[in-house]
């Protein structure tokens, strides 16, 4: 049985310092995923050493593929080609990585043996007939529960055909099982989002010199071309850096860099929605790595205002408002979401998991059906449940820094499937976080 490790942050202080945060968890999954299916051999640096990423490298090891490391970030791939993938010989259990089992289910789709993708209790809950339906649109034979969830069993020895799929909802995995799905299919397979969504799987597939392309929101690319193995520096993921941009914001005093952070477009809604809110944040040294655009971030604390959050901004900022929601908390005046949804579906509902512990905090977060209504006020100390989200926990962990008594979070030991060192790290910079191993 593994231990439950809970999180008491003692309230007040400030950050201060300069940090790299860990690799980004997106382009981790996908450096391996891609790397593998290259041609040639592929080496990954600043690779995120957590367990959502390690579930996918362990997946393509159980697929046969030979991957040397993570070793300090560096991973060497030696890639089987599109073609060279074996059967797993058990089901490849993907932990809590929605990620991993979207992505794979388009990519072992095309194979030519059978699959069985299993994840743990949250993952077993969430809604995988967003990408089962397109792909047996594609022509594949893929099972899932009753209730579309995992376990899913992907039969392989399909042929799939390319599809001209309209998403309704905006979300990347979905292109992005597709996409690779389309690697195997005859014809084109095109893919139109209804907001623009995160981009790392075009972006790598094109460093992989693979032609995709790109007309407005539509995008396509053929099936049977190849993958030639690159070289890929993997940046620090923003969405990690957001609970200390948040943090920064929130605790007067606080000065902090944030060094190397990928700044995507499709990912930095965090920013933008802070800065609508007041916050000061300077993006410094823009560069591009392999392809992604990167840069340092100096944020220093500002007081906040509440806004009403603009609706295209939530597929930019989508993991991030757990620790928006904190900032909103901290604001004056009242922050309203609308059309996030989707946060429902996450590792756990992440609307009312947060109004839930905003309440017990002193808050007036009130949830709706597709968003929340957060008034700025004082936070409480006391006593929140994380529902074994990553994301909650460490949100709330940077609330205690403008908390009037210390707040205990229950349950964080997921926090190791984005974020290994969080609370290390964290502590370097100033917050007081004590991690408690309970029975
Ligand atoms: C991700 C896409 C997003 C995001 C998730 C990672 C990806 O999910 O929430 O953490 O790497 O493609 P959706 O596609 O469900 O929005």
């Amino acid at each position: 049985m593994t231990l439950r490790i809970d999180y008491r942050v003692a309230p007040g202080g400030a950050l201060k310092g300069t940090a790299r945060v860990p690799g980004d968890k997106s382009i981790s999954h996908r450096a391996v995923m891609l790397g593998s299916l290259a041609e040639g051999t592929t080496r990954v640096t600043g690779f995120l050493e957590a367990e959502d990423a390690l579930a996918t490298l362990a997946a393509f090891r159980q697929m046969g593929v030979e991957i040397e490391g993570p070793e300090q970030g560096r991973l060497t791939i030696h890639g089987v080609g599109l073609d060279g993938l074996q059967a797993a010989s058990r089901p490849l259990y993907l932990g809590n990585s929605g990620t991993s089992m979207r992505l794979l289910c388009g990519l072992l789709a095309g194979q030519p043996f059978d699959s069985v993708l299993t994840g743990d209790s949250s993952l077993s809950k969430r809604p995988m007939r967003r990408v089962t339906e397109p792909l047996q649109r594609m022509g594949a034979r893929i099972e899932t529960t009753e209730a579309g969830t995992a376990p899913i069993h992907i039969y392989g020895g399909q042929k799939l055909h390319g599809i001209d799929y309209v998403m309704p909802v905006a979300s990347a995995q979905v292109k992005s099982c597709l996409l690779l799905a389309g690697l195997y299919a005859e014809g084109n397979t095109c893919v139109t989002e209804p907001a623009p969504t995160r981009d790392h799987t075009e972006r790598m597939l094109q460093g992989f010199g693979y032609a995709v392309r790109r007309e407005g929101s539509r995008v396509c690319l053929g099936g049977g071309g190849r993958l030639e193995a690159t070289d890929l520096d993997v940046p620090a993921d923003i969405s990690s850096a957001a609970f200390f941009l948040v943090g920064a914001s929130i605790a007067p005093g606080s000065e902090l860099l944030l060094e190397h952070v990928g700044i995507n477009p499709t990912r930095t809604g965090v920013i933008d929605i802070l800065r609508l809110m007041g916050a000061k944040i300077e993006v410094l040294n823009s560069r591009m790595v392999g392809g992604e655009p990167v840069a340092d971030l100096r944020v220093v604390s500002r007081s906040l205002k509440g806004i009403q959050i603009p609706e295209k901004l939530v597929p930019l900022a989508i993991d991030e408002f757990p620790v928006l929601f904190v900032a909103a908390a901290c604001a004056e005046g009242e922050t309203v979401l609308r059309g996030a949804a989707e946060l429902r579906v996450k590792e756990s509902d992440r609307i009312q998991v947060m109004a839930d512990g905003l309440t017990a905090l002193g808050i007036d977060a009130r949830p709706t059906p597709d968003g929340i209504v957060i008034r700025g006020g004082r936070i409480e100390g006391g006593r929140v449940l994380s529902h074994g989200d990553h994301r909650i926990a460490m949100a709330f962990a940077i609330a205690a820094l403008r908390a009037s008594e210390a707040i205990e979070i229950e349950d964080c030991a997921n926090v190791n499937t984005s974020f290994p060192g969080f609370s290390s790290l964290a502590n370097r910079l100033g917050l007081q976080v004590e991690v408690i191993e309970c029975d």
